[in-house]
């Protein structure tokens, strides 16, 4: 069939769709940049985000995980506080909102019941909505004020990964535009197209080392029947869509952790041979992050370090390339993404189908 030839020489859709992620953050600034170098988008829109007091993500699953590693970034950029909510909790117990929130639903779909309801709601209350989609004409696209498109090609695979980095770099850009017209002081040094094109070089390098975090995972996660991901700031959001990965297509039970929330409970689960992978990509805390490494190793886990270039010290196994530092889950979240997919492929299971799971949920 058609799927056939588009999934060309690959095993598995989720490997060729982890592999065009570059060529994502590439698509993305042809399509929102300006001759001049500006961002291309309706600026009604930008006047409406930039207006309001508060952003609120909404979104499930991996999008939700998503929404938390662009909210530092909008944060500091338009100096707009966002808060990330999970569709199927906001919906029923909408919290206390502010006087002039704006809504953004990410949804790679476009077709999540969870998420659309809460649309409806805010709709009804006459807020004003953006839905981020890979999927023009979908549901939520339709029925949000305004749509901003990935453009990240059809992702088959259930388990998400382009759809993933293509949401936080829209957002990026998105950002952009917002704090350009706000005049924040850190607008002025930021360039979301100059950010992503290095971004999207670093990712190349990384979906180059297969090879080695296929043996890696033999090494480390082949039999193991759990593991954690620990991380701080944006590490911990990359370390939950890590682990999230890592149990939807390999069944290994997995936590993404805030590293020094560990200690607080969690380490009691630390046996002989426990993988922990820390992420390390914040100067301020990976020397925390470490000390809790540390810590579990001297329990038995088997450690497993994956850190930026210029904080990473011998030993460490993966190494990420340096990136502007509100972005670095672009870059940290690749290996992990692969790290899921040779613990799924080695265990024999279907990566792309994974059991129990749809690639979207048309029911609350
Ligand atoms: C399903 C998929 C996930 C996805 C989530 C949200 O559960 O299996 O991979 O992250 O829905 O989907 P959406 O299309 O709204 O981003």
């Amino acid at each position: 069939d058609a799927s056939d030839i588009e999934k060309g020489t690959y095993p598995f859709y989720m490997l060729k769709e982890i592999d065009e992620q570059p060529t994502v953050m590439r698509k993305l600034t042809q399509e929102y940049r300006d001759e001049y170098g500006n961002v291309n988008i309706d600026n009604q829109l930008v006047n409406e985000v930039a207006a309001s007091d508060r952003i609120y993500i909404i979104a499930c699953g991996t999008s939700y995980n998503a929404g938390w590693a662009a909210k530092s970034l909008i944060e500091s950029v338009t100096q707009i506080p966002v808060e990330v909510q999970l569709s199927s909790e906001f919906g029923y117990n909408m919290p206390l909102l502010s006087k002039k929130p704006f809504f953004i639903f990410l949804t790679q779909s476009g077709e999540t019941a969870d998420s659309r309801q809460v649309l409806v709601q805010t709709n009804q209350l006459g807020f004003p909505s953006l839905t981020i989609t890979n999927v023009a004409g979908s549901t939520l696209s339709r029925e949000a004020k305004y749509t901003l498109l990935l453009h990240a090609g059809p992702e088959i695979a259930v388990a998400s990964t382009k759809a993933y980095t293509a949401q936080i770099a829209m957002l990026a850009i998105l950002t952009q535009a917002v704090g350009k017209l706000k005049n924040s002081e850190a607008s002025l040094s930021f360039d979301a197209f100059h950010e992503l094109s290095i971004i999207a070089t670093g990712m190349e390098a990384m979906v180059d080392e297969k090879d080695y975090l296929s043996d890696l995972v033999k090494q480390y996660l082949s039999t193991t029947r759990n593991a954690f991901y620990i991380g701080r700031g944006n590490d911990y959001f990359v370390a939950s869509e890590a682990a999230l990965k890592l149990k939807e297509i390999s069944y290994v039970q997995a936590e993404g952790f805030a590293a020094g929330e560990l200690k607080h409970g969690t380490i009691a689960l630390i046996e002989e041979g426990t993988p922990v992978l820390g992420i390390i990509t914040e100067e301020k805390t990976g020397p925390h992050t470490r000390g809790n490494l540390k810590e579990v190793e001297s329990r038995g886990a088997n450690t497993i370090v994956i850190a930026t270039e210029d904080l990473a010290r011998p030993g460490d196994q993966v190494i990420l390339p340096k990136v502007h530092p509100l972005l670095t889950s672009l870059v940290a979240v690749i290996p992990t993404q692969l790290i899921a997919y040779y613990a799924s492929m080695q265990r024999g299971y279907d990566v792309d189908k994974p059991r129990n799971l749809a690639k979207s949920v048309t029911v609350e």
